[in-house]
């Protein structure tokens, strides 16, 4: 009956129900769930996105909404007999506007075509990331995506000029319409950028462009502790504008040189690494600053690119490091303070996670020019994943309550889905968590939006 009706809408080709694509479209990036949706539909069209939400409703039918499926935090997870919404089949450019500088594209566009797009029209789109070759534009502003150069065009909120929804009301709702300047009340875009599927599905996006970056090069340091990270870092983002402020533990760096074909990029070893990316122009200033950073006993070697090539290797240590994480099933830790708070945060978080990660590995590494750090905890072998999963609930309760002083958040750009909805009271009063359920209701009052992600 549900099979027949969906092939009605998308033609039966495109309705699927064995048992390869519900285990494929049923899970994301996030370990141990295991999926079980009833079907998975693959829309060409928001009219075909229109009639499945209006089908969804009378059937009541909950709807998970699937792009590339990278996330980390279970957001796109279907296990409880759900429809999956695959987006992939929506990947059309539909518009370039040179003179307002933006790009409309359906919302299954992979990432890294949208930034090929822009580049071949001699533009650039700022937000990048290691899984841009696989996740999806729509997923992108679903989880309101951040990745690496967030310190220079911010995250994917910033770049999204207009978005086209369909509701859980089954309405296609035009936000913003691209416009730069729009005053005419609150702006309902912002509802649903890194709203994860609760409220709709993303099915068009209107992004602004940058202009084409000039040449860059990349600089790789050996900090010694934490703190002299946040030295570097404040000494080089006062006089420099940086594309990119990276940084990685040495377990990160050891890992990623033993699973990849990558060459270590200093001679000795260093507790830390920073990766920077600034402009060729800049590279004399950058050099003195390094010099003085020297001096301080804040960095102890460094190496700078002096190619293409080199950029890329200096970058792929960075990149590799979660694909490189993913063989251990890491516990994961997406947070973030504001920077000026970084460095208290920082003594006391590596306090807190001594003591309650004791027997285990934790890496880190993460975007810390932008206040995000990722945590990752490994399984310890011969470790119970039940047992794995349940030290590392209760450690992140305590991040959370950390991370509640500090005014921070408990996903700093992974997203909440599954995995963190737990501690979303940490860091959101529970007066927002109200307001939150009653928006939801607002846009989708049958409750068939990705039910149980983000909030219950
Ligand atoms: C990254 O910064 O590498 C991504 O957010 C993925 C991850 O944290 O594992
Ligand atoms: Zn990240």
């Amino acid at each position: 009956m549900l099979l027949s009706a969906l092939a009605e809408i998308v033609g039966p080709r495109h309705v699927r129900n064995d048992r390869d694509a519900l285990e494929q479209f049923g899970v994301d990036r996030s370990s141990g769930w295991r999926p079980a949706p009833t079907c998975v539909v693959l829309p060409g069209s928001t009219a075909e996105v229109q009639r499945i939400v209006q089908l969804a409703r009378e059937q009541r039918i909950a709807l998970v909404p699937s792009g590339g499926r990278t996330g980390l935090s279970g957001g796109a997870v279907a296990r409880n007999g759900e429809l999956v919404v695959a987006l992939e089949r929506m990947d059309r450019l539909i518009d370039f506007d040179p003179v307002a500088r933006s790009l409309t594209v359906q919302a299954g566009m992979i990432t890294a075509r949208v930034q090929e797009h822009a580049s071949a029209q001699g533009f650039h789109y700022g937000v990048d990331f290691a899984s841009a070759g696989s996740s999806h534009i729509g997923g992108n502003v679903a989880t309101n995506a951040g990745g690496t150069r967030v310190i220079r065009y911010g995250m994917t909120r910033d770049q999204v000029l207009g978005l086209q929804v369909v509701d859980g009301n089954g309405e296609v709702l035009e936000l913003n319409r691209g416009l730069i300047k729009n005053n005419s009340g609150p702006d309902f875009r912002h509802l649903f950028i890194g709203s994860e599927g609760i409220l709709g599905i993303v099915t068009e996006v209107t992004l602004r462009l940058q202009r084409q970056p000039p040449m860059v090069r990349v600089m790789l340091l050996g900090v010694p502790d934490c703190a002299s990270i946040m030295q570097v870092l404040q000494v080089f983002s006062r006089d420099i504008e940086l594309a990119a402020f990276e940084f990685f533990a040495d377990n990160a760096l050891r890992k990623v040189l033993r699973h990849t074909d990558a060459s270590a990029p200093l001679e000795g070893t260093h507790a830390f690494y920073c990766l920077l990316e600034i402009e060729a122009d800049d590279t004399d200033r950058a050099l003195a600053l390094f010099e003085h950073c020297l001096a301080q006993g804040w960095v102890r070697d460094g190496v700078l690119s002096q190619s293409l090539g080199q950029a890329r290797a200096l970058w792929r240590l960075r990149e590799d490091i979660s694909e490189t994480l993913s063989r251990w099933h890491p516990y994961k830790n997406d947070i973030s303070v504001a920077i000026s708070r970084m460095p208290a945060f920082i003594e006391q978080v590596e306090a807190l996670v001594r003591r309650e990660y004791a027997a285990m590995e934790v890496v880190w590494y993460g975007h810390i020019g932008d206040g995000n750090l990722h945590l990752n905890i490994l399984k310890p072998d011969g470790m119970a994943a039940a047992q794995f999963t349940a030290r590392c609930a209760g450690a992140t309760r305590s991040i959370a309550t950390l991370l509640g002083e500090f005014g921070g958040s408990i996903s700093a750009e992974h997203g909440v889905g599954l995995l963190k909805k737990d501690y979303l009271c940490c860091t959101r009063s529970a007066g927002e968590l109200q307001l939150l359920r009653r928006v939801k209701d607002v846009f989708d009052p049958l409750g068939i939006m990705n039910p149980g992600k983000v909030i219950d």
